[in-house]
């Protein structure tokens, strides 16, 4: 019987997930598909829960449509610490990484890398109030360029990549994190790419890196083994204990997507979704302002200013009594943000564009 008392839930993560996912993983939570323990409970070493691990690298890679030659690793501490482990393994004493620098978590990763090495920023939006994606070229790379890093959406500010630049022979690295599973790319472009999972695949607690094989030869052996890449992808990311339960909800939530129709579907819907939000922004004649340029607007993180703070409060205030939830900016920037992710239901968006219309014309 499905719950009938949920929000609409627009929160940037963690965020929404399938009602059907979490039903399903309620079911199976005291008695793991009928071992009499929790999953909670089990060894990682079991076979039970070796085979989980197993399905879901798997269910990734088909649902990127990724071929063989690139591994899933399953790492603890966010997509933030992979701001770190991605120096730690590619930035060589000889070399720079270079950097997009497109909003707050793209400048974080660049910090991170500048600790530990030579840096160098390729483009920047910071001057533009981080109000789109900067062109981007070979020209704009360092010499010596251990990798060019991007952040294919920009979770805070709503901007994303239109296209995945072309970077020439650099490898390219994108943090994923609000974008995986979002829409279908040819992420064969990508060297490695990172997602925390508590967007579009799961609760928070595991972190995603999906890594060529063959780049993955060529990460520093001079790093504590844990920090190594390598270590992860050599014993299928069960070196120690890993997040079992955040994988299999992750597992969950990508058999759910695969139920969906997979990422080309997903893609659809999203468009649509975020479609209803964006021309409510477009045609309300300046009451409400979208902050990002049209064509870098991201269909993930959807977002937008009113006149003042005092409406953007009283917005914020009148949606959370409607049976909206977390439709505030980040704290860093104010205004407004609706993540519509993968598991946001189309109602959800239709519910929204119906009471920001109610609400413009009401303070208009
Ligand atoms: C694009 C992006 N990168 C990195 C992070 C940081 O992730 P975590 O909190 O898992 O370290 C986030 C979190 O929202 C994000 O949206």
């Amino acid at each position: 019987m499905h719950v009938t008392n949920r929000r609409y839930n627009f929160n940037p993560g963690p965020a929404a997930l399938p009602l059907d996912v979490l039903e399903e993983a309620q079911q199976q939570f005291i008695d793991y598909e009928g071992k009499g323990i929790s999953l909670l409970e089990m060894s990682h070493r079991s076979r039970t829960v070796e085979e989980m691990n197993h399905e879901t690298q798997t269910l990734l890679l088909s649902l990127l449509d990724l071929p063989k030659g690139y591994e899933v690793l399953f790492m603890g501490g966010g997509a933030s610490t992979q701001f770190a482990l991605l120096p730690m393994n590619f930035l060589a004493p000889h070399l720079t990484a270079n950097y997009v620098l497109t909003g707050s978590f793209a400048e974080k990763a660049y910090k991170e890398a500048s600790y530990l090495g030579r840096t160098h920023v390729a483009a920047s939006s910071k001057e533009q109030g981080w109000r789109g994606i900067p062109d981007l070229g070979t020209k704009d790379l360092s010499r010596d360029a251990a990798y060019v890093h991007i952040t294919m959406n920009n979770t805070i500010e709503g901007s994303r990549y239109a296209e995945i630049p072309e970077v020439g022979d650099t490898p390219l690295v994108g943090d994923m994190t609000s974008e995986i599973l979002s829409r279908k790319l040819d992420l064969q472009k990508f060297s490695m790419f990172y997602a925390g999972a508590q967007k579009n695949l799961g609760p928070a607690g595991v972190t995603v890196v999906v890594i060529r094989e063959s780049w993955l030869e060529q990460a520093s052996k001079e790093i504590p083994e844990i920090m190594r890449y390598s270590t992860f992808a050599t014993n299928k990311s069960l070196f120690n204990t890993p997040p079992v339960h955040a994988i299999y909800m992750t597992n969950l939530v990508l058999k759910w997507a695969h139920n969906q129709g997979g990422v080309k579907q997903l893609e659809r819907r999203n468009l649509a979704k975020a479609g209803l939000i964006y021309d409510v922004i477009d045609a309300s004649s300046g009451f409400y302002q979208g902050i990002i340029d049209p064509k870098d607007r991201s269909p993930m993180n959807i977002t937008w200013r009113l006149g003042n703070e005092e409406l953007e409060r009283r917005f914020i205030l009148e949606s959370e009594t409607h049976g909206f939830e977390g439709l505030a900016g980040h704290r860093s920037v104010g205004g407004l943000r609706a993540s519509a992710y993968n598991a946001v239901p189309d109602e959800a968006c239709q519910a929204l564009a119906a009471f920001m219309l109610d609400f413009a014309r009401r303070n208009g």
